[in-house]
């Protein structure tokens, strides 16, 4: 494994472009439960009843209270060594992306700016009539919401979280900005499981960019075969590794 990572590590320069994408796992040393796997969101709860359009639509109650309940969770999480590390490089490497798939906001939390929010954030809201006097979408960090479901400051109608739920599409701006920083030196996808889509594609359409590809996890996923480097390890572990062969 040493060698593995002083490898890596050898390939990050100063001006190397690198993107990394992450996922679920990357917050799981915060106590934050991961979705597939042991101890899993989905283990317990159906996507299907709580994260579609057809699921708010008929139970917009029932979903917000979901929602308010993960964020007085993830209110009291703090960022992790693996986040923390990200931030690091965020401020160190002139050409640093960052995608995320969480919506928890503990990267930005640990100090990353800019972050490409691939499945939105929880910490958003936006009116769900599209009523003409809010803006798209805005930050509401409120925790509880003091009514369930919360309601629309300018047309009183519903709110709905800023997340992308299943068969949404992907923000066309989140798509651009992501599309631009597949083109990079080295490509890290840290803690996601890579089963779901478009998400899970990035890896491969970087490396058909060129990009050396390496992924972190404890697990071995559908990409890892694929990508030039699998590391198998926690990311709160692996990252600091990388960061002290780089001091
Ligand atoms: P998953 O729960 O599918 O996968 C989490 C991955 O993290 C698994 O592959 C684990 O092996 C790995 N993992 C767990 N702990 C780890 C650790 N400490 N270090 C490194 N890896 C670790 O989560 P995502 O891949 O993020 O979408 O899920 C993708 C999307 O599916 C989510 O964004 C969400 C979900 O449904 C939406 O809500 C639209």
């Amino acid at each position: 494994m040493r060698h593995l990572l002083h490898d890596l590590a050898a390939r990050i320069r100063p001006d190397s472009r690198i993107t990394i994408l992450t996922g679920a796992g990357v917050s799981a040393a915060s106590g934050v439960p991961t979705f597939r796997g042991p101890g899993g969101i989905w283990r317990t709860y159906k996507p299907e009843s709580l994260a579609t359009p057809a699921a708010f639509e008929r139970d917009p109650q029932l979903v917000w209270e979901w929602y308010n309940w993960r964020r007085e969770v993830l209110s009291q999480k703090q960022p992790n060594e693996a986040h923390r590390v990200i931030a690091a490089w965020s401020r160190r490497y002139p050409n640093f992306s960052l995608i995320t798939q969480n919506v928890d906001g503990l990267h930005e939390r640990a100090g990353t700016p800019n972050v490409v929010r691939f499945h939105g954030s929880i910490w958003e809201v936006r009116c769900w009539n599209r009523c003409p006097h809010s803006p798209v979408q805005w930050s509401d960090t409120t925790v509880p919401f003091p009514q369930i479901p919360p309601r629309c400051p300018h047309c009183d109608g519903l709110l709905r979280p800023g997340v992308v739920w299943f068969g949404e599409p992907i923000n066309p701006a989140v798509l651009q900005r992501t599309q631009k920083s597949l083109n990079c030196d080295i490509f890290l996808t840290v803690g996601t499981s890579a089963v779901v889509y478009p998400a899970a594609s990035l890896a491969h359409a970087a490396k058909a960019c060129g990009a050396y590809t390496v992924e972190i996890n404890i697990e071995t996923t559908p990409s890892s075969n694929s990508l030039d480097l699998a590391l198998a390890g926690p990311a709160e572990e692996m990252l600091p590794s990388i960061e002290a062969l780089l001091a």
